[in-house]
Parts: C-alpha cells; sequence; structure tokens
C-alpha cells in the first residue's frame, strides 16, 4: 500500500452524519473523517483532548460558557473534560485526531454513539 489517503474525498463519500470513520493511524491515536449535519450531544472527554479540523462547511462549537465559529481551515481543539456540543447547521466535513480510546460521545451514552470498531470500518483489513 502507498498509505496515503484522501481526507477529503472520503468525507464527501460517508453516507451517515456523525458516524466518524477511521482512515489512519498514529501511534496511539486515530485520524478520522466525519460528515455532520444537525447538532450532536452535550458531553465531554474526560481524559482526552479531541482536534477538529474543519475540511468544508462550517462548526460551530458550543460551550457552556461561549461558542466557537469554525469555517473550512480552521483548526480547533476541544480540551479534555469539557463539556462540548458540535452544531453543523449545513453539512459540515471534519477531520478528527483523538485517542484511540477516546468515545466520540464522551461520557453521554446516546443513541447517536458510534463504537470504536463501528468507526474502524474497513480501515483495519484495508490499510494494515
Ligand atoms: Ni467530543
Amino acid at each position: 500500500m502507498d498509505n496515503k489517503c484522501n481526507p477529503l474525498q472520503i468525507a464527501e463519500s460517508l453516507a451517515e452524519t456523525w458516524f466518524p470513520k477511521v482512515i489512519s493511524q498514529i501511534d496511539n491515536h486515530y485520524v478520522k473523517v466525519a460528515k455532520l449535519k444537525g447538532s450532536f450531544v452535550w458531553h465531554s472527554h474526560a481524559e482526552q483532548d479531541e482536534l477538529f479540523f474543519i475540511l468544508k462547511g462550517s462548526l460551530l462549537m458550543e460551550y457552556e460558557d461561549k461558542k466557537v465559529d469554525l469555517q473550512a481551515g480552521d483548526l480547533h481543539v476541544v480540551p479534555k473534560g469539557v463539556m462540548h456540543n458540535p452544531v453543523a447547521t449545513e453539512e459540515c466535513l471534519v477531520l478528527l485526531i483523538e485517542d484511540r480510546g477516546t468515545a466520540h460521545t464522551g461520557n453521554t451514552d446516546s443513541s447517536a454513539t458510534r463504537s470504536v470498531e463501528e468507526q474502524l470500518g474497513s480501515f483495519v483489513t484495508e490499510n494494515r
């Protein structure tokens, strides 16, 4: 394999929103892409920071005391232990870098929760 992929193209191909897919890994972190639309769920990650890089569209990261407006090309890190809720008024494509142990809905068990195994998709067999 040539260890190359195009995150934007993969994100554009995703059928489901709020269902991150692992596209690569670096040491103990996963690189994921996701298609976002609408409001997610309030949650926090006690032990892990969460990096968002906006590939396309825009995203509003809501915190309890502020909102961070993110546009294509912007990079934002959600600090560990801080409650947050991503909101995409229009469809938004993001690249995420997270510790392999990070649950995307954090401490909130929601119908939106997708397991790491589900997020791995075909990555394990194709790239490992
Ligand atoms: Ni989060």
